[in-house]
């Protein structure tokens, strides 16, 4: 388990290097980030490098024992590369060149940007290639599936979908184009739809551009990390990324790379309603899932949050050391925070690092160290994983889907699989949040939130897993769309009509009207958004809607199949009700639960497969006491402990 931070010598005096390298070793900073915007820096001009002060940080560095997390500069050419060559500068929908002047300007599919990108890549690693000091390297900054709309994207689009299709007709067939005769008869007539309103738009097109701007900067990952590759075989490559418009599919961008690195910034402002507090802890859990692995967290909250919006409120007292171990306990072996000094120039000068302007020391940066100190007592942690009988479905090209189609008010796609995750998360359950193309052999429950884009091997997947005795839990708007993201002419939920025995004779997009359901208990909930009205085949409803002229038919339905259960949950709840079926799921499955955990508190176990530290944190602004099923020692405080008393943001970690 490592602490680290991110460090932007190019932007401070030099003299302050060895100042900063010394607190930060004295401090217990195990590894800095360096390089990511400091292209102009490392070749002022076209051919000319100047690595010496890179060089001089290394060493730096180097002789205060703190790791280096190498960066490709390539996220901000300098402006001598867009004036020799302004094709390598996106284009926008309008089909103008995008404006210079902020960052991530370039178009990471035009020749002469590759052709620079590769040449700066290869200069680094010939000169740190076989550095010892270099701990791993981070390729570009936080890349998006860009939208960039200029000729050689479009050109490479074309043929992207000729190679998927075969030709025009093929093409056609896809978007289905006989609609507003959208035909095409020319390959030169497809356009990327980034013309507004966007609605307008065939969302079949929509989601195959989508796929192709994601499947380029996939490409373009792997063609950097064999530049470093063919210098160097070992070191791990990885590139940090982000929930942002344009996600790109992280299954794809992460696949041959080493670790997933994930910028961490919980929001700073503390929600009414406890149960959004899960969020944080739902995007670790997502990121752990994208290889099935620990990860990095490569930027990690550090101060209040400014410049490209007004600023947050600073992190109350606890959280840049609870949200950090947070991050810990749901996976991330190296914590790395943005950034050590706050910027004095440039746009993002309110974007506060660990130390603000002054560069005095402050209470965000005294709890920085005691979290380094923290830290450095959990190698204990350092062979141990996350393992979980659950598991949610990231669909991202579900994900996309929703994003071009918004189905109705008020309803979100990454909302369907919080509301399950933080149901499971009141029992102190871990819980995975993997690929929908997985193997689910070992799970005892598996969720799969509105499948609304369908693959055939998914589909398989999922009837494998319940054939061979899973249990299932598939809900709204699955089945809905083909591969190409066109609707399937058969009775909702098309593919998954036999697996849940049940079929949708009905739906009612109600957005923000309430209505309520009632379970085979007699309890009733609250449901919003989307009513489902089934009809059983070989299902048994497990709750009925209660009111309207759907009242007393399913909305949730519970099915036999083969060796295991699927159930529909055809609506969307409160979470009173997420809470009470998922009870109910991990009693029927044999996933124990805890009970009574005080609201607010996450709870995660790792394991090296023979110990097991179980991590209790309160994400919560007020203090929490609570007992201990039984005596057992905290290696945060190193004593024997019957019951916990944690203060805000306060984070535990016992032996089982
Ligand atoms: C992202 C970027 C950083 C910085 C932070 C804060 O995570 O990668 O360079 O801009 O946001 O805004
Ligand atoms: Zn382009």
């Amino acid at each position: 388990m490592k602490i680290g931070v991110d460090y932007y010598p190019e932007q401070w005096d030099r003299s302050l290097w060895e100042k900063d390298a010394e607190t930060m070793a004295r401090t217990g900073v195990k590894i800095v980030r360096l390089a990511e915007f400091a292209w102009s820096k490392l070749e002022p001009r076209d051919g000319e490098f100047t690595f010496e002060w890179l060089d001089e940080v290394i060493s730096i560095f180097s002789k205060y024992a703190i790791g280096i997390v190498l960066c490709t500069p390539t996220n901000c050419p300098p402006l001598w590369l867009y004036e020799m060559y302004p094709d390598v500068i996106q284009v926008g929908a309008d089909g103008k060149r995008i404006q210079t002047g902020i960052r991530a300007h370039r178009c990471i599919n035009a020749p002469m940007f590759q052709y620079y990108a590769r040449r700066i890549t290869e200069q680094m690693i010939r000169q740190y290639g076989n550095n010892p000091a270099i701990a791993a390297w981070q390729i570009d900054n936080e890349l998006e599936a860009y939208p960039c709309c200029c000729e050689v994207c479009k050109a490479k689009f074309r043929d992207w979908l000729i190679d998927k299709y075969n030709d025009l007709d093929g093409i056609n067939a896809a978007f289905g184009t006989s609609v507003w005769s959208g035909d095409y008869t020319d390959i030169s007539q497809i356009q990327p739809p980034t013309a507004y309103p966007k609605a307008w738009q065939n969302p079949a097109l929509c989601l195959d551009w989508h796929r192709f701007t994601s499947q380029c900067t996939a490409d373009y990952i792997k063609e950097l990390q064999m530049v470093i590759r063919r210098e160097n075989q070992k070191v791990p490559i990885t590139t940090n990324t982000w929930f942002c418009e344009n996600t790109p599919d992280f299954y794809e961008i992460f696949r041959g790379l080493d670790f997933v690195s994930y910028d961490n910034y919980p929001p700073l402002r503390i929600p009414e309603n406890l149960d959004e507090f899960y969020s944080h802890a739902f995007h670790l859990d997502l990121m752990r899932g994208v290889k099935e692995d620990n990860f990095w967290v490569m930027e990690q909250l550090s101060g209040i949050t400014g410049s490209w919006a007004p600023m947050s409120p600073a992190p109350k007292p606890g959280m840049i050391m609870g949200y950090a171990l947070q991050a810990i306990v749901h996976g991330a072996d190296t914590v790395v925070h943005f950034r050590w000094r706050t910027a004095l120039t440039g746009a993002e000068m309110h974007w506060h690092g660990l130390l603000d302007h002054s560069g005095v020391p402050n209470r965000r940066f005294y709890e920085f160290s005691e979290l380094c100190k923290a830290v450095s007592k959990l190698n204990i942690l350092d062979n141990t994983r996350v393992v979980s009988d659950i598991a949610i479905l990231y669909s991202p090209d579900t994900d996309a889907a929703f994003k071009i189609q918004p189905q109705v008010e008020g309803f979100y796609y990454l909302e369907q699989l919080k509301a399950f995750h933080a149901a499971f998360m009141r029992y102190g359950a871990n819980i995975d949040i993997v690929s929908p193309e997985t193997d689910l052999t070992n799970y005892k429950l598996v969720v799969a939130p509105s499948l609304y884009v369908n693959k055939r091997a998914v589909t398989e997947n999922l009837y494998r897993y319940v054939i061979n005795g899973g249990t299932l839990v598939l809900t709204a708007r699955s089945g809905v769309k083909d591969e190409h993201n066109n609707c399937i002419m058969d009775t909702l939920p098309t593919v998954f009509k036999e697996l849940v025995g049940a079929e949708i004779s009905e739906y009612d997009p109600i957005g923000s009207t309430r209505q309520s359901i009632r379970d085979f208990a007699g309890n009733e909930f609250a449901c919003r958004e989307w009513c489902d009205v089934l009809q059983t085949t070989t299902a048994r409803a497990y709750a009925e809607y209660n009111e309207g002229y759907y009242r007393c038919i399913p909305a949730v339905t519970m099915n036999r199949y083969c060796g295991g259960v699927a159930y529909y949950v055809g609506t969307v709840c409160d979470m009173d009700f997420y809470e009470s079926f998922a009870g109910n799921l991990m009693m029927q499955t044999g996933i124990p639960k805890l009970k009574g955990l005080p609201k607010g508190i996450e709870v995660t176990t790792r394991t090296n497969g023979k110990d097991e530290y179980i991590c209790f944190f309160n994400n919560n602004s007020k203090p929490v006491t609570m007992p201990l099923p039984k005596p057992m020692y905290s290696i945060i405080s190193s004593s024997g402990k019957d019951k916990l008393d944690l203060g805000p943001f306060e984070m535990d970690i016992v032996r089982k």
